[in-house]
């Protein structure tokens, strides 16, 4: 596996890199602490006939101030092991220098999918998002790159961007990757104590419920009510937990199209996010 800490030896490496009788080039962007959830979109993209670059970098921008960017774990060699291990092509390990040059006076702003939830919650975390990602697509020029469901809003968001600038890239999204318990798997788990953690596998459950409960017909209102209810009781802050469109992320009171079932809630001083297909 090859590694790439400059914009120079990126070039060389992706050039190196043969793509001979493979569908192409595809990106896994992340920012570090890998869990098996990554290691799903790295076989996703495998599993596509796709040589992988994996890259890791902890984005600032999308962080807001007073959120964890200082405390998010970094562990580059455990990543890099990790990578290897799963068969990555290239890792990718850019500076912050190297994706915020001097003088750096561009970023990209998405209006729609990215404007409620998440976007509302973290004002500009979207458009730290959808800058660095674009970013990652001129430095890498993926034919493809996979995000994980988990960030359902973040998948909308990036497959918007990448429509509206019309980037030549594939958008992978790829299945929610789930512990025993159902909890999501996601970077942020470090953060849940051993109580936390036990708690935590109720965010599944909740959704799950009111899931079955719309597919039986109950109101919208009430199954999310009852939901967020029960989020409570076992000990989350809700921010919001909605019936949304799949795509527009719009909010609905009852089934039309694609919907999804979105919650994120707080436990303790950890955020997590999870959603469901209705
Ligand atoms: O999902 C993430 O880990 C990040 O938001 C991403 C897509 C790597 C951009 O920094």
């Amino acid at each position: 596996m090859e590694i790439a800490r400059t914009l120079a030896q990126l070039g060389a490496a992706r050039e190196a890199l043969t793509t001979a009788g493979r569908r192409g080039l595809a990106l896994v962007p992340t920012m570090g602490a890998l869990h098996a959830g990554h290691l799903s979109l790295l076989r996703a993209a495998q599993s596509e006939d796709y040589a992988v670059v994996a890259s890791i970098f902890v984005n600032p921008t999308q962080f807001g101030p007073g959120e964890d960017f200082a405390r998010y774990p970094r562990d580059e060699a455990h990543d890099c092991a990790m990578l290897a291990q799963a068969g990555c092509d290239l890792v990718w390990l850019p500076d912050v220098g190297t994706m915020y040059p001097p003088g750096d006076a561009t970023v990209i702003e998405v209006g729609g999918p990215a404007l409620g939830w998440e976007g509302a919650v973290r004002p500009g975390h979207f458009r730290g998002v959808a800058t660095v990602v674009a970013k990652l697509f001129g430095q890498v020029q993926p034919d493809a790159a996979c995000f994980g469901e988990k960030d359902w809003q973040q998948v909308q968001v990036i497959r918007r961007m990448t429509e509206d600038l019309a980037l030549p890239v594939r958008i992978m999204a790829v299945p929610t990757w789930r512990e025993a318990s159902g909890l999501a798997m996601s970077s942020r788990n470090r953060y849940l104590d051993a109580g936390e953690r036990v708690k935590a596998s109720a965010l599944f459950a909740v959704l799950s419920r009111a899931r079955d409960a719309i597919r039986a017909g109950e109101l919208v209102a009430a199954s999310v009510a009852t939901g967020g209810a029960a989020l409570a009781a076992a000990g989350f802050a809700v921010d919001y937990l909605a019936l949304v469109d799949a795509q527009t992320l719009a909010p609905l009171d009852r089934v039309v199209g694609e919907a999804r079932l979105i919650t994120a809630a707080r436990l303790g001083t950890t955020r997590l996010l999870d959603n469901v297909a209705i």
